[in-house]
């Protein structure tokens, strides 16, 4: 029996990843880039256990079953054929992350589980090899293996498509929560209906590969007005290639275009705010680390705001007295 625990955090994407290229690998059809997060923890402990008949999974409490535990059989199957191993796992998780705050994104489920359950497998994986092993339970959680800004690339294949750490400007994120309700739709279908049925499709991955170089370039050179340029505009892209899926998919309410435009008009203000939004309501605003307390008070008209900071990518931690006994 071994037990092992890691903690990982999730990261909003500068640069998006919507669309994949191959399904079974999870690879995407364009590189991505984001930043990790300090803030919203999920915490998982693995334990291989020879004893049990089969994987349970309890999530904040709560044991799972049908599709939440499928998923995450799904993920330890893959591990089981690479560590060689039949024995089940139980798999106990703990999401920091208000309930809906946008924020319980498969990103930390998945990173925890790749540290934690390659580990209790006795698996010895570099970053690189548990990145691409989190890309397959979640392709955000991928980039959730490295500390603040990272790179995921598309790569050529299962090999080089995993993420990597990239030198940029410090900044904050506002995360402003408009709306806690779960989405309609999950990413994962979405992408797959804007894959299929978006006009714009083609456009849209092309242009992904170009904004993903010129925030390379823009990261390189520390120009956090060029990474957020970009970063808004992409944002913008990401949505409208997404409703033009048929039949049509909006994510974005009528409070996430204000909070769009309140940004605009604190740029136009002088104070330097940039907007994105995943596949909700919820707007995440970076800035300047000294402009964030008034960007946030700005945006406190619009839902609950949060400051957060770049965080560190999922690791191995000690595994909690009184689950270890
Ligand atoms: C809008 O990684 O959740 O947050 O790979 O199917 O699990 P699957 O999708 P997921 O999609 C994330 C979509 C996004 C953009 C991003 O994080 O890059």
């Amino acid at each position: 029996m071994s037990t092992k625990t890691a903690r990982a955090y999730p990261n909003i994407a500068l640069v998006k990843y919507w669309g994949k290229r191959d399904e079974a690998l999870m690879l995407p059809a364009a590189g991505s880039l984001s930043l990790t997060l300090d803030e919203f923890a999920t915490t998982t402990i693995v334990r291989v256990d020879d004893t049990v008949a089969e994987d349970q999974f309890v999530l904040n409490g709560a044991p799972q079953s049908g599709d939440s535990l499928g998923r995450v059989t799904r993920f330890l199957d893959l591990v089981r054929s690479m560590a060689g191993s039949s024995a089940p796992a139980a798999v106990d998780s703990i999401n920091e992350a208000p309930t809906g705050a946008g924020l319980a994104s498969s990103a930390s489920g998945f990173a925890a589980l790749a540290v934690a359950a390659a580990a209790a497998y006795g698996l010895d994986l570099d970053r690189a090899a548990l990145s691409r092993l989190a890309r397959r339970g979640s392709g955000s959680a991928a980039r959730s293996l490295v500390d603040g800004l990272s790179v995921w690339h598309a790569g050529d294949g299962d090999e080089t498509s995993f993420a990597e750490p990239v030198t940029g400007p410090d900044m904050r994120m506002i995360i402003v929560t408009v709306d806690s309700r779960q989405k309609a739709i999950s990413s994962r279908t979405a992408m797959r209906l804007t894959a299929l049925t978006s006009p714009f499709y083609q456009g849209w991955v092309e242009s992904t590969e170009a904004s993903l170089a010129a925030m390379l370039e823009a990261c390189r050179d520390n120009d956090f007005s060029r990474v957020g340029r970009i970063t808004e505009s992409h944002a913008l892209r990401m949505h409208a290639v997404i409703q033009s899926s048929d039949p049509p998919v909006r994510y974005l309410s009528p409070t996430s275009i204000a909070i769009f435009d309140e940004v605009v008009a604190l740029r136009d203000a002088g104070v330097e705010a940039y907007s994105t939004a995943d596949a909700g309501p919820n707007v995440a605003v970076i800035t300047r680390p000294d402009d964030a307390e008034r960007v946030a008070t700005a945006l406190e008209q619009y839902g609950e705001v949060r400051i957060v900071s770049a965080g560190p990518g999922a690791t191995l931690i000690d595994t909690p007295a009184k689950a270890a006994e």
